[in-house]
């Protein structure tokens, strides 16, 4: 499709000699098409030019030479320039990409470069808790817009499966493991194993120093503790894989703390060698004070054994060394902000390309909170993922029924509704507000909601069946002359803009953005079909109109699957 902001962006090049990249940076889309398609804001140029944004608008609209077939007008209006497209080109342009590209709104922008997300990352024997869906979803939803713009993505999930409270759950199964069936019910199993075994630890000092044993046994290699800890772990993950399949996650890397336990001695080593790895109260820390960080680094407790942050620091130079990362992203709770704060710092002193510690950037999320407060283990108030959604697909049937008492598939479509209202509901709003979690919200079909957006989709399927038309809708014959109403020009924008909110997404690792822009785009929608007429006399604007509501149904799957949203052909 052309480039409208680099076309503009060359125009105003010729006229006043400032680099075209320079000024598409500064192009805007305005918020209200009556202020045109593009702006662009001139007291950017105030300072370099030493003249008034509105002398500078003068200028370059008295020097500039347009191109008619791009641009109807320009306007001054303060100190922005505004451009009109000519909106039959623009058109033209949206309906022929949407014919031939079926990957509509990719982009090759991302060639060559590498991403890893690190997402999800539950911690095995424990419950796949709301905090981690948040994490699963915002990442899935990165992984996947990250490889639609042609980026190289490394899914990984991190996964908490290291640390001593494998050397409790190791004893307590030695002491009890016939009483507690973990095949069956894997977590909630392990959970009471291990709830039994810190109480006794409390109590009994031996048995704590058995624990402990234990880990560092595991440490080694020993057969026994490999062995169950493994089995911990595959029973775990075949709970997790549950959650997993609802929501379509995938992961390129399982390789979680544990897999760094080799990679340990390095970091240690590399970090001595600075000079920077000092002792503190027994244990072996760095200080971050000249960084502005107050809290040390501990590398290295006073038992010996290391942490999760010397973890996290093997795995950034192992993601260095393997991936080659341009990028590489945690998508992980603002509760960690301080971590990742120490963990970057530090990890600048691996020796590792500056590239990479550039690159090392915190996702941050805020928090899920229930009417009653914020949902977590150490409240108690734990709400198990898989329960959740199993709750959002019944809730969703419920509805359903009594909407649509003859549908077929409805257990299929309520799959479809309830899970992509719990995923749409993630990603609504700016990934750092906490979120409040509230079924009626979530679950309203009128709302601002997943099912919303799922509802004006299976209007789109529904208005092309009527119309006769199964799949695919042909371009031939349809003419953009008969889509210049505003109700349909505010849609052909929104289409064109698609690659456009992608590029934002990825820029500010906001989800949201695509979120906004796919209620936006059913709204307008819905605003095209109760003003517009479709089904009229006049085959032109019929076909025109049917053409439109096939290309805004295609453009709403897309962005919804990206999100990580399935979508029902009727609901
Ligand atoms: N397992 C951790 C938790 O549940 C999250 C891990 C995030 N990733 C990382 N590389 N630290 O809190």
């Amino acid at each position: 499709m052309i480039d409208f902001k680099q076309e503009i962006a060359n125009t105003i090049s010729n006229a006043i000699e400032i680099e075209a990249k320079e000024l598409k940076e500064y192009i805007e889309i305005p918020k209200d098409s009556k202020n045109g398609d593009y702006a662009f804001p001139c007291f950017r140029l105030a300072k370099e030019l030493k003249k008034s944004p509105q002398a500078i608008a003068e200028e370059i609209k008295e020097k500039i030479k347009i191109d008619e077939k791009y641009i109807e007008k320009v306007e001054i209006a303060g100190g922005y320039l505004n451009f009109y497209i000519s909106s039959t080109l623009l058109t033209n342009e949206v309906l022929e990409e949407i014919e031939n590209q079926p990957q509509y709104g990719s982009s090759k922008i991302g060639k060559g470069k590498n991403i890893v997300i690190d997402y999800s990352a539950p911690n095995i024997a424990k419950q796949f808790h709301i905090g981690h869906l948040r994490s699963t979803v915002i990442g899935g939803a990165l992984y996947r817009i990250y490889k639609y713009l042609g980026y190289n993505v490394t899914g990984v999930n991190h996964l908490g499966d290291y640390g001593t409270q494998f050397g409790k759950l190791i004893e307590g199964y030695k002491l009890w493991g016939e009483e507690y069936d973990i095949e069956k019910d894997p977590i909630n199993e392990l959970t009471k194993i291990y709830v039994r075994i810190s109480d006794l630890c409390k109590k009994d000092e031996s048995v704590l120093q058995a624990c402990r044993d234990n880990f560092k046994k595991l440490e080694d290699g020993d057969e026994y503790c490999v062995s169950l800890w493994t089995r911990f772990r595959e029973l775990s993950l075949k709970e997790f894989q549950k959650v997993y399949d609802l929501l379509g996650s995938e992961f390129d890397s399982w390789n979680g703390e544990a897999f760094y336990s080799d990679k340990m001695p390095e970091i240690i080593s590399i970090l001595e060698k600075t000079g920077k790895l000092v002792e503190s109260e027994g244990a072996r820390i760095i200080d971050l004070e000249d960084s502005g960080i107050n809290t040390p680094c501990i590398i290295e407790k006073t038992n010996g054994s290391t942490t999760y942050a010397t973890r996290d620091l093997a795995a950034i130079l192992y993601r260095a060394r393997n991936y080659d990362f341009d990028k590489a992203l945690y998508v992980v709770s603002y509760e960690q902000t301080l971590h990742f704060k120490q963990v970057f710092e530090v990890a600048k002193l691996l020796g590792i390309d500056e590239k990479y510690t550039n690159g090392l950037e915190h996702v941050a999320f805020g928090m899920v909170l229930l009417p009653t407060g914020k949902m977590s283990t150490r409240e108690g108030n734990v709400v198990s993922l898989n329960e959740l959604l199993q709750e959002s697909i019944s809730r969703a049937k419920e509805i359903i029924e009594q909407k649509n008492p003859d549908l077929e598939d409805k257990d299929e479509i309520s799959k479809k509704v309830g899970v992509g209202a719990i995923v749409f509901n993630d990603l609504a709003n700016s990934r750092v507000k906490d979120e409040i979690f509230d079924w009626n919200q979530i679950l309203n079909f009128q709302g601002e909601t997943g099912p919303y957006i799922q509802y004006t989709y299976v209007r789109t399927k529904s208005v092309l069946e009527k119309a006769g038309i199964a799949e695919n809708m042909k371009l031939e014959g349809v003419q953009a002359t008969a889509l210049q109403d505003e109700f349909s020009q505010n849609i052909i924008k929104l289409l064109y803009n698609f690659t456009d909110v992608l590029v934002q997404v990825t820029d500010k690792n906001e989800p949201s953005i695509l979120s906004r822009y796919l209620i936006d785009l059913a709204k307008s929608y819905s605003v095209f079909y109760n003003e517009n007429k479709i089904m009229i006399e006049d085959v032109n604007v019929k076909n025109a109109r049917l053409y439109l509501t096939y290309a805004v149904g295609k453009v709403l799957k897309i962005g919804c699957n990206l999100l990580g949203i399935q979508m029902p052909n009727k609901m």
